[in-house]
């Protein structure tokens, strides 16, 4: 059942997202790694915020997706988890769960998805891997946490494909996803994220699935849509791959706001007047200076 949030809203559950594939209701789904983004997408209406393992690259300067540790994970999504219950607490929470933490046994996975759901606030985990990771998907959803699958382009992987490269582009190779498919949702997996597929292709794994299938760099005919919350705002100017559409300059925004503030500062337009308290501050000043003594500057070095 649904968790009754926020005013006038529900928190969406794993079967809401069912029930929008079946009524064709595309789903949003946006990645955030801190409060303040999270209550942000929320606060426009997003379905699904995805505490994603680029946060790796996005927020802590790694060149891959692969340093990310299961602490950090549970420390941005605890962070988000605050943001989005400050907000309309509509949005659905998933975790991915990072290299090495559902790879070594099935226990440890298990024991690692149950930490981000008690630690880190999340409603359900996200996994890489297809056919090979179907037990991992059925052990963990028998536990109670509901798994998001992600295949394609799978970036924990990025040594094995040889680099971020679109994946399924021939027969054999999208006969194998497409297996992969079937497989992650008969291990129970409740929806699945495709990277960087083809169009035609996740047509087609869309259409022969019952749970939602959410595209990156995989067309327009997925249930659902997710980007990198930095990719859609525009942080980083110099990264424009193929599938990100920008809708907004928010590097360039950023870049200018602190430009005028640095001129302001050097220019001592800043605090003006608005800014500036007055009071108590103003007869001590007179204090000091009435009883005599030489004005001295506390602090001057010598
Ligand atoms: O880590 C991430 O941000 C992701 C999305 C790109 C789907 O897995």
């Amino acid at each position: 059942m649904s968790k009754q949030t926020g005013p006038g809203h529900k928190r969406l559950s794993i079967n809401d997202l069912l029930r929008m594939k079946q009524a064709g209701e595309k789903i949003a789904m946006v990645t955030a790694y801190d409060a303040t983004m999270a209550r942000l997408v929320d606060a426009a209406g997003i379905d699904v915020v995805l505490v994603g393992d680029s946060v790796g690259m996005t927020q802590l300067g790694h060149a891959s997706t692969l340093p990310v540790t299961l602490e950090q994970m549970i420390h941005h999504c605890a962070a988000v988890r605050r943001g989005l219950d400050k907000g309309t607490g509509r949005a659905q929470l998933v975790c991915d769960m990072p290299f090495g933490s559902y790879q070594a046994s099935l226990d440890e996975a298990v024991k690692n998805a149950m930490r981000l759901v008690a630690e880190g606030g999340a409603e359900a985990v996200k996994i890489e891997g297809g056919h090979d990771y179907a037990e991992v998907i059925r052990r963990i959803a028998r536990a109670g946490v509901p798994v998001m699958s992600h295949i394609g382009l799978t970036p924990q992987s990025v040594h094995k494909l040889g680099g971020y490269v679109v994946q399924g582009r021939d027969q054999e190779k999208a006969q194998q996803l497409l297996a992969d498919a079937k497989a992650v949702a008969q291990a129970g997996a409740y929806a699945l994220v495709l990277e960087c597929i083809p169009a035609e292709l996740s047509r087609f794994i869309t259409g022969q699935l019952a749970i939602p299938t959410i595209g990156i760099g995989a067309g327009v005919h997925c249930d659902g849509q997710v980007l990198v919350v930095n990719d859609l705002l525009g942080l980083d100017d110099a990264f424009k791959p193929k599938f990100v559409k920008r809708y907004g300059e928010v590097g360039q925004a950023i870049g200018d706001a602190v430009r005028a503030y640095v001129a302001d500062v050097r220019g001592a337009q800043f605090p003006a007047e608005e800014q500036s308290f007055h009071g108590q501050s103003l007869r001590l000043l007179q204090l000091v200076e009435g009883d005599g003594a030489e004005p001295s500057v506390i602090g001057a070095p010598v």
